[in-house]
């Protein structure tokens, strides 16, 4: 058995030095160290080994395996090398390589944590909602009536269960007081949708960013401040601001804020920004009837909340032209932020 052993170790070592690539290297393993390999066979043999030459013959067997493994994997490291070194060959490895374009955040992107970092600053925090919302978030509960044309199906994505796709924001007001009673103060940014007729200043899919404080005494005059400090922060100290009277369901009284600032084809104009107001009572009877209870008590608690597009901020700021360069990848757009 010693001669046997021997002359394995021999063979083996022979053929793993002789091989040529690692599927070489592979047979070799089989062959040698394999299930039905040469091996194995001959370690059957030990049963009939005499008492006396056990150990021995038993230590011979063991270091035989070792050789033989070690030399597989020195051969497959030897073949690695040599293939990394072939793949070198002729690479000058101390010319200077090709610089990979640096990317950065997306326009939109940015200015959403701009904004959201100023709303940081005056303690709101961050909150989320679905994309795919129910009527109720979206419409009902925040008093806006059957039969209002924002509901229409020229104006809403509906899907064939009913759900729909949320047309703002707002919906995440209602998610955080359905869930948390007050006081709240929160900043909600997220993607909006509408049927709108994609143009230079529509898509049907933008984004919007809501924001929501009810506590007690909460005042109309918080609400200036609060989006009088955020815009200034964003235009500077020096644009020019109006709260201009309007309508909207869920708040009363509403109004639009207006930038002064320079339109598109040139002169400074008026321009519309935000969508605010205090919150309709009838909005906190909505959540009270969800929650089945009366945290938001209209007689105690007020609360603002507002809303803007992200996408006509950004325009306005940066002054582009046209909605949709937003949503295009055109990195000659792109790469100017
Ligand atoms: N949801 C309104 C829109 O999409 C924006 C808005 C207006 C949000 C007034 C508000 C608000 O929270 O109070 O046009």
């Amino acid at each position: 058995m010693d001669t046997q052993l021997e002359q394995l170790r021999a063979d083996a070592l022979a053929a793993i030095f002789a091989a040529a690539d690692e599927a070489a290297v592979e047979q070799a393993r089989i062959k040698y160290l394999g299930q039905s390999g040469e091996f194995t066979a001959l370690s059957k043999g030990m049963k009939d080994v005499s008492k006396d030459d056990k150990p021995r013959i038993g230590k011979l067997l063991n270091d035989v395996r070792n050789a033989v493994t070690a030399a597989l994997d020195e051969r497959k490291a030897a073949l690695l090398a040599d293939a990394d070194a072939a793949a070198f060959a002729g690479v000058d490895v101390t010319l200077p390589g090709t610089a990979s374009r640096l990317g950065s955040l997306h326009p939109i992107t940015q200015l959403q944590d701009r904004a959201i970092q100023i709303f940081r600053r005056m303690g709101f925090a961050l909150a989320d909602g679905p994309d795919i919302e129910t009527e109720w978030h979206c419409f009902d509960a925040l008093n806006t009536p059957a039969d209002h044309p924002a509901r229409n199906e020229q104006d809403t994505f509906y899907l064939p269960d009913g759900r729909l796709l949320r047309t703002h924001t707002s919906t995440i007001q209602i998610r955080e007081m359905t869930t948390q009673p007050p006081p709240v103060r929160i900043i909600a940014p997220g993607a909006a949708y509408r049927r709108d007729e994609v143009d230079a200043t529509h898509l049907a899919q933008f984004n919007q960013m809501e924001g929501l404080y009810v506590a007690e005494g909460v005042s109309l005059a918080d609400l200036k401040g609060t989006l009088e400090f955020f815009f200034r922060e964003l235009f500077g100290n020096d644009a020019q601001f109006r709260f201009r009277p309007h309508f909207f369901p869920f708040t009363e009284p509403s109004f639009e804020v207006d930038v002064k600032a320079a339109a598109f084809g040139g002169g400074e104009r008026w321009l519309e920004i935000a969508g605010c107001g205090m919150v309709d009572p009838a909005v906190f009877e909505a959540i009270n009837g969800q929650r089945g209870d009366h945290a938001y008590d209209p007689e105690k608690y007020t609360g603002f909340a507002f809303g803007f597009g992200l996408d006509r901020l950004a325009m306005i700021l940066s002054g582009t032209p046209d909605i949709r360069s937003f949503t295009q990848n055109d990195q000659r757009f792109l790469a100017q932020f």
